[in-house]
């Protein structure tokens, strides 16, 4: 190359190098004005899913508790991990069970990558679930917000499906027999059908287990529909969700603050400072609370923080924890007991008394109470405080204290006397369905719920006494179906 040629290299170099600085100031680099600011944030994609400004109190770990963002976390690291672990799974009965074997014992990093993919799948729903209940007992479902409260839903419910899917993956038989046993929870609607005596015409538990399995049980095309549906379905699924979920976070002007947010905030100097830049430069503020603060970069780190905390712990976790393998599926030999994943196990409990109830109604019925509340409850009284103010908290209380006497006096009862079923063998099906430990505490809990909306005269404390207890009730029936049973579902100490 001559001379010339050279020096003209050198040249492009040097200004595609300027340029390139210059970018990563224009973007890194705190812009002197607040309109530069506010420019540099909404030509950047990842900034651009934040309002310029957000509340300090926003950032309060008593606040949010970062769930959702930690729930967000998991999800990305689900995402990364779960490609990494595609590079080596094969999705047939044959293999699928001795390539997790590989990637577990001879993949370089495999495990870990398995583990950390299997913690987090679970940490995922135990995070959604706690993001849920704050959300709710801050009320942040009311008014433009409610859109994002049934997007939640729609989330909890894909969230729910990712980690049920995955379940069978592995193809061992902790996976075969969850999936067979809640594949049964959801073609229960044959109980009802077999009561009215319509099986025979139409049998639609037959039909919703086929369409779960596409098959009669559980074999490679319910290997195939998981699998789809775990690394395609869902993914797209969650990304479009989520993404909408943070879009309408925006639009209804960020999280939904408590109207005292500004003496919730600790006053710094950084934030005077702020104040008075904001005041100098007359911007209107009139519809804003004052104690705001630029989301680039406070925000960015915070959200950086939480993720790489999550990461950490996790491989921390998942360094010392193993996720389960067990031996390879055999659909001649069940488990006993042979139990759905963890978070379906309060149900399975229920489906112990009544296949419809447990399975289809109960569950039915909770959905639709947690599309209504933010219809039902209109109030728009101490949104963004914690428990509504003193009064929610007593109701949270004493809500506590009536859904764990009710509760556990129930399973103890069944436990000690037995159900309907055990005292007149001959009892027709339809009244255990209509009568059982699972409908009955539905019953308390709207009945407890109506009587704290008389009492009290107010939507937002019937709400909180209905969701404390379906929110414990849960809680109680999960934990006494994952430490509680035993072999033939017998109840151990
Ligand atoms: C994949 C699951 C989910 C992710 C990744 C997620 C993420 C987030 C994030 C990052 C926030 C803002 C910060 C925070 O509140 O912690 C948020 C807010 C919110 N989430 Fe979720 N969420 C999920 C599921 C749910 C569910 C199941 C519900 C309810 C049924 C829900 C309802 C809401 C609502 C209403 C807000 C707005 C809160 C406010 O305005 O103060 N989300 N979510």
């Amino acid at each position: 190359m001559s001379n010339s040629g050279i020096s003209r290299l050198y040249k492009n170099i040097v200004s595609l190098k300027n340029s390139f600085i210059s970018t990563l100031q224009k973007i890194s680099l705190p812009p002197k004005s607040d309109l530069e600011r506010t420019r540099a944030i909404s030509k950047n994609f990842f900034l651009h899913i934040h309002s310029t400004r957000i509340h300090k109190y926003t950032l309060h770990p008593a606040f949010t508790m970062g769930l959702g963002l930690i729930a967000f976390s998991l999800f990305i690291i689900l995402l990364f991990t779960g490609i990494l672990l595609m590079f080596y799974y094969t999705p047939s009965v044959e293999q699928a069970y001795f390539s997790v074997k590989d990637i577990t014992f001879l993949v370089a990093g495999g495990k870990i990558i398995r583990n950390m993919h299997r913690w987090a799948g679970h940490a995922m729903i135990v995070v959604v679930i706690l993001h849920i209940a704050r959300v709710f007992y801050t009320s942040a479902y009311t008014r433009t917000r409610r859109i994002n409260w049934l997007i939640g839903l729609a989330l909890l419910i894909i969230t729910i499906l990712f980690s049920f899917s995955g379940y069978l993956l592995p193809w061992d038989q902790l996976g075969y027999w969850a999936t067979t046993i809640a594949s049964n929870i959801a073609a229960s609607l044959d109980e009802l059908t077999d009561a009215l005596g319509i099986t025979s015409y139409f049998n639609v538990g037959l039909f919703i287990k086929h369409i779960i399995l596409g098959a009669n049980s559980v074999g490679q095309d319910a290997l195939n529909r998981f699998y789809l549906l775990h690394v395609v379905v869902l993914p797209i699924l969650s990304i479009i969700f989520i993404g909408v979920h943070f879009w309408r976070i925006r639009k209804s002007g960020g999280l939904n603050l408590p109207a005292n947010a500004d003496q919730l905030v600790v006053h710094t100097s950084n934030m005077s400072n702020q104040k008075t830049e904001i005041q100098k430069q007359g911007h209107s503020r009139k519809k804003q609370n004052i104690e705001t603060i630029l989301s680039w970069p406070t925000l960015l780190w915070a959200e950086l923080s939480v993720f790489m905390i999550c990461l950490a712990i996790l491989m921390i976790f998942s360094y010392f924890l193993d996720a389960p393998l067990r031996e390879i599926a055999n659909p001649a030999v069940a488990e006993n007991p042979a139990k759905s994943p963890w978070y379906f196990l309060g149900l399975q409990e229920l489906v112990s008394y009544s296949a419809f109830s447990g399975g289809i109604a109960i569950p039915s019925l909770l959905l639709i109470a947690l599309i209504l509340i933010p219809f039902l409850d209109k109030e728009e009284k101490y949104s963004g405080v914690w428990f509504s103010g003193k009064q929610g908290q007593k109701v949270a209380f004493q809500s506590l204290i009536f859904v764990l006497l009710t509760t556990v006096t129930t399973v103890l009862f069944t436990v000690k006397a037995g159900w309907l079923k055990n005292w007149f063998p001959e009892i027709p099906q339809l009244i255990i369905i209509v009568i059982n430990p699972g409908t009955i505490l539905a019953f308390f809990y709207a009945f407890w719920s109506i009587i704290v909306l008389k009492k009290t005269d107010s939507t937002r404390m019937a709400a909180i006494a209905l969701f404390t207890c379906i929110f414990v009730g849960f809680l109680i029936f999960t934990a006494v179906g994952n430490w509680f049973r035993g072999i033939n579902w017998e109840f151990i100490y």
